[in-house]
């Protein structure tokens, strides 16, 4: 299914479920140019795949992704650093604009990049060692790719604007309190068993449809209700011309199961 050879990603299939796996262990899966670069290119070649979804989790047990590599930053100019930004910021893109759910899996440190990557996916989950922050503003620097904007509108702006500014790292308890992460577990193997058990229950109901939901979803968190209900009119609307809906109807009324084709 996926064609390029990787240094730091590794990809396995399971049953039409994908686990995306960072790996730079040795530097806790902090982000260079060089990952961000092939993470554009992996999501470049999984966005037309047929997947019923993907993981995304930090090779080892104790980093899901310490977070942009502070060493390479050191060395960058401000042009430099915008077009680190942008391919930063694009990844993040590439990953909400998947057709199928993304599920972050939170396994130990999730910092500054690393918790931007995982705001990106559709919904975060997490091992009980896991940690967030965004500590930028430690290093005299802002959350670059989407934290300043997706934090607040997943935890709320106050809440967003207390941990940025304080750099504060929070643990598992409180990442659940604030609703930033939906479920803990003891160990990455059983998050990863659970997430790929409800990843697979979801392939009863039609992928089309749930790529779109997705899209009038994330669309309608940038816009007033009434622009996203126009959007999910629309959407609503399109899907009585797709084999989906067709066969998710009839198979009801039919009294049997529905077979879905993603179209
Ligand atoms: N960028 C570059 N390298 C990083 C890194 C990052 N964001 N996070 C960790 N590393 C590297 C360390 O430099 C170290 O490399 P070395 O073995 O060559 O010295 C290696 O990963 C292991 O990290 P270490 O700090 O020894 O592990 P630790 O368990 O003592 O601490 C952290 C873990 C996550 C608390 C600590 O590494 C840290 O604070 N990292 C930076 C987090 C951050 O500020 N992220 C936001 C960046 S914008």
């Amino acid at each position: 299914m996926i064609k390029k050879s990787y240094q730091y990603l590794q990809f396995e299939l399971e049953q039409a479920i994908g686990i995306l796996t960072i790996d730079r262990e040795d530097k806790l899966n902090a982000l260079n140019s060089d990952l961000i670069e092939e993470l554009r290119s992996f999501l470049q070649e999984i966005s037309d795949k047929p997947l019923s979804g993907m993981i995304l989790t930090g090779a080892g047990e104790k980093s899901f992704i310490a977070g942009a590599d502070i060493a390479a930053m050191t060395e960058m100019s401000p042009k430099q650093a915008q077009d680190f930004a942008f391919c930063g910021q694009h990844v993040t893109l590439m990953i909400e604009e998947l057709r199928f759910p993304v599920v972050a899996a939170v396994n130990g440190f999730s910092l500054g990049g690393g918790l931007e990557m995982a705001l990106a996916c559709d919904y975060i989950y997490a091992t009980q060692n896991a940690l967030f922050g965004l500590p930028e503003v430690s290093l005299g620097l802002i959350p670059g790719f989407g934290g300043t904007q997706r934090l607040s509108k997943i935890i709320g702006r106050h809440r967003a604007k207390q941990l940025i500014y304080s750099g504060r790292k929070i643990k598992i308890d409180e990442a659940k309190r604030i609703g930033l992460v939906l479920e803990d577990f003891e160990s990455k193997d059983q998050m990863l068993k659970q997430i790929k058990n409800e990843l697979s229950k979801l392939q009863h109901n039609s992928p089309h449809a749930i790529g779109v939901a997705k899209t009038v979803i994330n669309k309608g968190a940038d816009l007033s209700v009434e622009e996203g209900l126009e959007i999910e009119k629309s959407q609503f609307a399109q899907l009585f011309d797709s084999y989906d809906m067709q066969e998710g109807t009839k198979a009801f009324i039919e009294k049997r199961k529905a077979e879905f084709k993603g179209k």
